[in-house]
């Protein structure tokens, strides 16, 4: 299984090139494919049209019930169960998805990041799946922290912003902090000016990140996002997906 990571600042342009990926691979028929929102400000469900997205955070609070109701019951017994309908749950056609969700209580994600875990060690272990997406928050902290798991790839979607750039700098600073173990990385340019791509791709350079890129400014995504249809609506000659298409041939 290949696991692939969407990461940048807010608003750059991660869970759109999610849903393109997904898009792309179920098109091509790449076998199963679990996708998950890992981001707390959660979107992709929408982008992708999916109504009532099955939440790791509801599983948590159905588990402490079951735990509590059935004491005979082992936790690891409880969380399979759990699991495997959550997963039946989030079936779409051509993949799976599930929203991580809000911890409990402020702030704390750490019982969410914990069953993500899981998901992790499961569905690496079970070799049910062929790709893993997920949809992450702007740095590897949070992933690297609670995961022993192994991330193929690494893909950073950044504009030409320094403070976007930056970002990519601090992910790299803070990935070797935290030990986390990421294979490669890849840089996707977003939504910029052809004169500024330079610097995004000398800065991706400089970093030893392997740069993809161009995702241009595609019209058509604003109106799906209108017309509230979803990714899978867009015409197969639009920019976006003309693009992605060329990011994932390049990349195999
Ligand atoms: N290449 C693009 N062309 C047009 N609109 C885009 C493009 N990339 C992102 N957007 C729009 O920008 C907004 C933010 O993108 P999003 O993918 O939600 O960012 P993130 O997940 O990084 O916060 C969304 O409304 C999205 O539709
Ligand atoms: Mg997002």
């Amino acid at each position: 299984m290949r696991i692939i990571g969407f990461f940048g600042k807010g608003g750059t342009g991660k869970t759109t090139l999610t849903a393109l990926v997904l898009r792309e691979l179920v098109k091509r028929r790449m076998g199963e494919i679990l996708v998950v929102d890992a981001d707390p400000n959660e979107c992709l469900a929408s982008v992708l049209g999916v109504d009532r997205p099955s939440r790791l955070s509801d599983m948590l609070l159905k588990y402490k019930r079951q735990r509590e109701q059935s004491p005979e019951l082992t936790g690891i017994d409880i969380f399979q169960n759990l699991f495997d309908t959550l997963l039946v749950e989030g079936e779409h056609e051509g993949y799976d998805m599930l929203v991580m969700g809000r911890g409990e209580g402020t702030g704390c994600y750490c019982a969410v990041n914990s069953l993500l875990l899981s998901v992790f060690a499961k569905t690496i272990d079970d070799e049910h799946y062929d790709y893993l997406l997920m949809d992450c928050e702007a740095g590897v902290e949070h992933i690297a922290r609670k995961t022993s798991a192994e991330i193929n790839d690494a893909v950073i979607v950044t504009d030409a912003s320094k403070v976007s750039l930056d970002t990519l700098e601090r992910i790299k600073a803070v990935a070797s902090e935290v030990s986390a173990r990421i294979e490669t990385y890849y840089v996707v340019a977003n939504r910029c000016r052809p004169d500024m791509l330079s610097r995004v791709e000398e800065t991706a350079e400089r970093l030893g990140f392997r740069y993809l890129g161009a995702l241009p400014d595609d019209p058509n995504l604003a109106e799906i996002a209108y017309e509230g249809k979803t990714v899978f609506d867009l015409p197969e000659d639009s920019p976006a997906v003309q693009a992605v298409e060329k990011f994932l041939d390049a990349y195999n």
